[in-house]
């Protein structure tokens, strides 16, 4: 069987905490499934700069061009507040988003049942839902040139940001998002502000061309994105996959996500293109909170957030879909049961740690094969 590389990077914090727990799945797949995960480690973040004073080494960054997937932890923490821009733990995260060429950030929010009470929305508006919000990560006002601030000379100074979207930019995200379509529910909604920007003009033009010529089956809708703010919010079970751009992204995926519970819970993936002769893409799949300084050391995490990033991993890398499956429903399940880490804890509910949460996951995953 093909061997299926894999580079870990958990970097600062609870991010080798979560790791662990991953690393106990890896190694249960291997020896029970024959799985054939080859696994290196590497360093990142705050970690990597007290290793060799960079925030991942040129040896590191070869690893992860050459792996099939790069599982990544989180990066920073207060230590390392005061080091020069360039070599902050950050800096790692933005180099390999830029070297593997990462230009689609998916977010899925999950609604997992046993927790559907604790949205600050109504149960039944969040029950059941599964959504992916598809967001543009290397282009758009983040990058757009010119970024800066003038002096106008007058006691006043000009911020300048632009936005700039090119065709292949918008067709290839639009791309990636009819084509996970087709994996679920079959629907996309495209966002953007066609009423006020030219970049959404071209936005909605491109994603209407690309829909016409390659992908006519999957079912296309169009929605200002202010107004889809609302609707994620009224009533988000009506949206499968969101498409947009990388500023309107960042925060329609962080409303949609709180929708669903805690940070500790939510996963992401950050994908490539496809290599025009093996087709397979590069990848990096990371939980999207953060190192969590204030409860890193005391095994107290949740680790939901970088296991259900590795089930992202095994279904979008290796096409491992019933995989992906048995172990997203091993988190429900497990939930259902009535265990719950600190950040996620309920009246009546039992608390356990992190291992603990692990384990239970790992024999949820196993009990179900
Ligand atoms: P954070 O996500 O690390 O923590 C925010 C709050 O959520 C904290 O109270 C934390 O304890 C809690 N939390 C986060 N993940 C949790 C988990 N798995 N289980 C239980 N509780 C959890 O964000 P914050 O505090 O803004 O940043 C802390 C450090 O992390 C900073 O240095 C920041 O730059 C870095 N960071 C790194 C990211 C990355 O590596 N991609 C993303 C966001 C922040
Ligand atoms: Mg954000």
């Amino acid at each position: 069987m093909a061997s299926r590389k894999l580079l870990l990077l958990a970097g600062d914090g609870i991010g080798p905490e979560a790791m662990a727990e991953v690393k106990k799945l890896i190694a249960m797949m291997n020896a029970e499934m024959a799985a054939g995960f080859e696994t290196e480690e590497g360093l990142v973040g705050g970690c990597a700069y007290d290793a060799h004073g960079k925030a991942i080494s040129e040896e590191d960054m070869a690893k992860a061009m050459a792996a099939d997937a790069v599982l990544f932890g989180a990066v920073g923490g207060p230590k390392w507040d005061g080091v020069p821009y360039e070599v902050r733990p950050e800096a790692g995260l933005l180099r390999l988003r830029k070297d593997m060429e990462l230009f689609a950030n998916l977010r899925p929010a999950i609604c997992y049942p046993a927790l559907a009470s604790s949205s600050s929305l109504k149960p039944e508006v969040v029950e059941g839902l599964d959504i992916l919000i598809v967001r543009e990560l290397t282009g758009g006002v983040y990058f757009g040139e010119p970024k800066e601030i003038i002096d106008l000379g007058n006691g006043q100074k000009r911020g300048i940001d632009t936005q700039v979207y090119d065709t292949f930019e918008i067709e290839r995200i639009a791309g990636v998002a009819f084509e996970l379509a087709r994996t679920r529910q079959n629907k996309v909604c495209s966002m953007e502000k066609r009423n006020v920007m030219k970049s959404g003009v071209l936005w909605n033009e491109v994603v209407t061309q690309t829909h016409k010529a390659k992908y006519p089956d999957v079912e296309l809708s169009h929605m200002l994105a202010d107004a889809g703010g609302m609707q994620l919010v009224r009533w988000p079970k009506q949206f499968d996959v969101i498409v947009t751009d990388n500023l309107f992204g960042d925060m329609l995926s962080d409303v949609a996500a709180m929708l669903t519970g805690s940070l500790g819970m939510l996963p992401s993936a950050s994908l490539g293109a496809p290599d025009p002769k093996t087709g397979s893409r590069k990848a990096l799949y990371e939980p999207v909170h953060g190192s969590a300084p204030d409860i890193a050391g005391q095994g107290i995490a949740n680790p939901i957030a970088m296991i259900a990033s590795f089930a992202m991993c095994l279904r979008y890398s290796f096409n491992m879909v019933a995989e992906a499956d048995r172990l997203e429903k091993a988190i429900a399940d497990v939930l259902d049961s009535g265990l719950r880490t600190g950040d996620i804890m309920s009246p009546g509910a039992t608390q356990v740690n992190t291992q603990q949460m692990g384990d239970a996951i790992v024999e949820k995953f196993r009990a179900l094969a």
